[in-house]
């Protein structure tokens, strides 16, 4: 996606060789016209396909899932990291292994709202190393419900999370490839190949 690889470029911090800062437009200050596009461009790659239901994690992949939701006229749901006491109904729930905390947590969504009648498009701001996007792709498959497949926003091509996903059987698209970074250079997939 185009405009997007153009906002990485002219906006994004690459604070290392693996950590690309994208607040001023992606995750923390959100541009709400480029994330309505984002969403119709999901619905765009992913829209042939009879999606009943959004799925994404807290938090930042909530602005994408919404725009995916309003551009397919679905519903969302966010999957939730910590069990709220409202949450006493019976869950979905998968352990994902963070990397940046190393420890381990529980996602979990309500039984209520997804079930075998459903065709679940699982979108998130980032794919790195994947663990929690493996951890939403389980809680699909233990619903019963069908999976269209992952759209992210953001990719890191270099992390192992693409790797993982595909292992699982997982048609994975992300809107810009990072096939390398160092500060002040990015370099996306499709220019690495040329
Ligand atoms: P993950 O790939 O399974 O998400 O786990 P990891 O431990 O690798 O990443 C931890 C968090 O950092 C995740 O957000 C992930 O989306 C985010 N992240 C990974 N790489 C980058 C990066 O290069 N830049 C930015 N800005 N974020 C990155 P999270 O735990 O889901 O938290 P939230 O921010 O969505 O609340
Ligand atoms: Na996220
Ligand atoms: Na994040």
């Amino acid at each position: 996606m185009k405009v997007l690889q153009e906002r990485i470029r002219e906006e994004g911090l690459i604070l290392s060789n693996t950590v690309l800062k994208v607040d001023s437009f992606l995750n923390h200050q959100v541009d709400t016209r480029l994330a309505l596009e984002i969403g119709r461009e999901f619905a765009r790659i992913f829209g042939d396909r009879p999606i009943t239901k959004v799925l994404t994690i807290e938090a930042s992949g909530i602005q994408f899932a919404m725009a995916a939701g309003i551009a397919l006229d679905v519903p969302f749901i966010y999957a939730k990291k910590k069990k709220a006491v409202t949450l006493a109904e019976k869950v979905y729930s998968a352990p994902v292994y963070s990397f940046t905390r190393q420890e381990n947590y529980q996602v979990s969504i309500s039984q209520k709202y997804l079930g075998p009648e459903d065709k679940v498009l699982i979108v998130d701001d980032f794919l790195a190393t994947g663990a929690a996007l493996v951890g939403l792709v389980d809680i699909v498959r233990a619903s019963g419900a069908e999976l269209a497949g992952v759209g992210c926003v953001i990719e890191k091509s270099f992390q192992e999370g693409r790797g993982l996903l595909e292992a699982k059987g997982v048609e994975v698209h992300s809107l810009a490839r990072i096939a390398s970074m160092s500060p002040g250079e990015v370099c996306f997939v499709e220019e690495a190949v040329v």
